[in-house]
């Protein structure tokens, strides 16, 4: 399969099988801006709790926020984003069609083929809006380009209230927005995205070792989730290259099959968000030091992570052609078939109950069987097509079991758990599965 075969063969599944389809599709879309449909939106709900329960649930050194989207301007002004973040960008003079010149290589327009072009200008990323009934310039409020600056604006509430002390994280999760020029591969680079991103706060002196620290649990984070680490570069990004205002990044790249790119990064962002918001704000944002009486604007790392790059990695890392199937029942079933091997703690349907036949007898206690897992786990119950096609389509979602009720179960009070990627079948007892899934959901 070539890698380009492979984007359009993903975006295909992700489109029949609702995991993600175009935005606004009915008027002919909205370019690049995507829908999660009813599994995506349950694998991108996956990610994020499993997140959240990692980077902030499970520890005592995390606290989490959830910030206005929209901030005072002034908190772009002070972090900078109002003068540096752009990107440069070129214009075709023919057809007016824009690049970022930072990354065009070509000697003419993709488009129109015309071969002149304006000089390089800024272009900042940042969408505006107007606050209130009157469009003047004094109302303009920005949608965030990342969640991160809540975090510092915060901080001060929030070592308050929190009764943290350094070293100590801020943890966030939710949209961002970048007018982004050029936006593409899917939800690879899209103009409204989400993130989740961490702060974590400490004294100069110990950056290094926290860097380090957050860039093995962004590793642990990666083989949680199950993406495939062969796939998987890091990368430090040299002085001319990193963001206005970080001191060390290492950016965390993935084989896409559109190339090599980034999925993640860590940056050390010194004390500047601090420095920049207490200098414009005039208020003390100060960590008081409560052993040694020490005052000062604590030291930042940050790793950050992109929700929708994760979706597609997981995706991609799971995605399994096998060439004429697998042969799970006696229908003789020619075609490839896909397995989407996507880790049991983040796969969007948890188990798939398919009862042997329709009849009553068979289909009612089975139901009532799906309806006791509802408690814990999302289960589909699927009555429809022959048992070969119903595990097919199970395997295609990457649900990791399917339960069948056949006309033994009404006798011997036993199901069958069929297990995704080892195919293997067990007779487990009815009153016995709520533990066995448990055993195998739970980590
Ligand atoms: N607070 C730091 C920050 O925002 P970034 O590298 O600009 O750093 C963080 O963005 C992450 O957000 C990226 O590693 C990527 O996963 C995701 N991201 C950034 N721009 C994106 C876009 N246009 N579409 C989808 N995801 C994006």
């Amino acid at each position: 399969m070539s890698e380009n075969n492979m984007m359009e063969k993903l975006v295909s599944l992700c489109k029949r099988r609702g995991f993600i389809f175009p935005g606004s599709e009915i008027y002919g879309g909205l370019a690049n801006s995507w829908d999660y449909g009813p599994l995506g939106v349950e694998l991108k709900n996956n990610i994020k709790k499993l997140w959240w329960k990692k980077f902030v649930q499970q520890r005592d050194d995390m606290v989490g926020i959830d910030a206005a989207l929209m901030m005072n301007p002034k908190v772009w002004q002070a972090s900078g984003h109002i003068s540096n973040f752009s990107d440069p960008l070129i214009e075709c003079k023919k057809c007016h069609t824009r690049f970022r010149a930072d990354t065009f290589d070509q000697e003419k327009c993709p488009n129109c083929k015309g071969t002149e072009f304006t000089a390089a200008k800024e272009f900042n990323l940042m969408f505006k809006t107007f606050m209130g009934p009157a469009e003047e310039e004094a109302n303009i409020v920005y949608f965030r380009p990342e969640t991160a600056q809540a975090m510092f604006v915060d901080f001060p509430q929030v070592v308050e209230t929190s009764r943290q002390r350094i070293p100590f994280g801020i943890a966030q999760t939710g949209k961002a927005f970048r007018n982004e020029i050029t936006p593409g591969n899917f939800i690879f680079r899209t103009r409204e995205f989400e993130q989740m991103e961490i702060e974590y706060f400490v004294h100069e002196k110990d950056w290094e070792k926290y860097f380090e620290y957050w860039l093995e649990q962004m590793k642990s984070w990666l083989s949680d989730i199950g993406v495939d680490s062969s796939k998987l570069h890091y990368v430090d990004i040299g002085d001319g290259d990193r963001a206005h205002y970080s001191k060390r990044t290492v950016d965390i790249e993935f084989d896409y099959p559109f190339g090599q790119k980034e999925l993640y990064g860590i940056a050390y962002r010194s004390n500047h968000d601090l420095t920049q918001h207490q200098n414009v704000s005039k208020q003390d944002l100060e960590y008081r030091d409560p052993e040694t009486g020490e005052k000062f604007l604590p030291h930042v790392v940050e790793p950050t992570f992109g929700v929708d790059r994760t979706v597609l990695a997981v995706l991609l890392s799971a995605y399994t052609e096998i060439e004429g199937g697998r042969s799970t029942t006696t229908e003789a079933i020619k075609e490839s078939e896909v397995v989407l091997k996507i880790d049991k703690k983040i796969a969007p349907v948890k188990v798939a109950v398919l009862p042997l036949s329709k009849k009553d007898e068979v289909s009612i206690p089975a139901k009532d069987l799906a309806n006791k897992l509802r408690k814990y786990w999302y289960v589909q119950y699927d009555e429809t097509g022959s048992i070969g096609k119903r595990y097919r389509r199970q395997d295609e979602i990457g649900t990791p079991y399917c339960v069948t009720y056949d006309f033994d179960s009404l006798e011997d009070k036993k199901v069958t758990v069929r297990d995704r990627d080892t195919m293997t079948q067990e007779r487990v007892s009815i009153d016995d599965l709520e533990k066995y899934f448990k055993e195998r959901f739970e980590d």
